[in-house]
């Protein structure tokens, strides 16, 4: 092999988790990666992502890294990603932790994880799904007055089966259907119901996160209309004995929590039911952003 290269390598995320809206996230085993290559006179980047995602400076990648690092020079880098764009999974999130990182390495920055997750917090507007990307496993995060605050937690060693539908669906979409306001008691039992998934998450209470998972107030049920399918595959999951079923982040991919004996039933079952997105077989990872040289 020739020279080393660096690699910057940041996982997809599903936000969430039910009622832990803009809070809880968890990171999982399906990555973007990007492989820093020589100096040019101006950005490239290369990759197999389709037409519509920018080869130069205009690459979001990109943007974010001179956002933060005005004056990098120019390199050629080559993105990989196995992260469906528009679907619940954390995408564009990949594309800010990978920019900042980038500007991080070529700029000799030295940014810690905690600050970066402050800085990519700024640019989406929630830490669900770039705190775990950079922090991995499952992390609890809250952003009151520009200040993130992210505890990182393990999550049970526990199997996710992703529906992910064929279909886009943007955030700001999916957040235009939501309410303007909650009223009080009720945001109060969603605030509780969080709370109790937190604290069974982290003592590995597995008979409580299921129902718990599933017990979201804030978002779900004024989504549905863009996501029919999470009450099909909720209703399946009942009848398989899967352990939960929720909305990824904004949707459309629905994540279903799941024992690997059940997971072919499952799919079988959700074809007959005539629903013809693609599964993915996911499990949690535990490092998030990673920039190896
Ligand atoms: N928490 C966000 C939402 C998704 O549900 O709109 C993460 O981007």
């Amino acid at each position: 092999m020739g020279k080393k290269m660096t690699v910057i390598k940041v996982p997809a995320t599903s936000a969430n988790l039910g009622p832990g809206f803009d809070s809880l996230g968890i990171a999982l085993s399906m990555y973007l990666t990007l492989t820093v290559g020589s100096k040019c006179d101006e950005w490239v980047v290369e990759h197999d992502l389709g037409a519509d995602i920018p080869t130069d400076e205009e690459n979001m990648i990109i943007k974010t890294a001179l956002g933060l690092a005005p004056n990098l020079e120019p390199h050629k880098v080559r993105v990989e990603s196995k992260i469906p764009l528009a679907r619940g999974l954390g995408s564009s999130s990949t594309a800010i932790v990978a920019g900042l990182a980038l500007a991080n390495h070529l700029g000799k920055l030295g940014i810690g994880k905690d600050e970066l997750v402050q800085k990519a917090t700024e640019l989406e507007g929630h830490p669900d799904n770039v705190a775990p990307a950079i922090l991995g496993d499952f992390v609890a995060a809250t952003y009151v007055n520009g200040h993130v605050t992210s505890v990182k937690g393990n999550f049970p060693k526990l199997s996710f089966l992703a529906y992910i539908p064929d279909y886009e669906l943007a955030t700001s979409q999916s957040r235009e259907a939501l309410p303007e306001q909650l009223a009080f008691k009720d945001a109060v039992i969603a605030g509780s119901v969080g709370n109790a998934l937190v604290a069974s998450i982290l003592t590995g209470n597995l008979a409580e996160i299921g129902p718990l998972m599933e017990a979201d107030r804030y978002h779900e049920q004024a989504r549905l209309k863009l996501v029919p399918h999470l009450e099909i595959l909720r209703k399946l999951g009942h009848e398989v004995g899967a352990l939960a079923t929720y909305l990824s982040g904004a949707g459309p991919t629905v994540m279903v929590v799941i024992d690997q004996s059940k997971v072919a039933d499952f799919i079988k079952e959700a074809q007959a039911l005539g629903l013809t997105g693609r599964f993915e077989q996911l499990e949690v990872e535990r490092q998030g952003l990673v920039v190896s040289e």
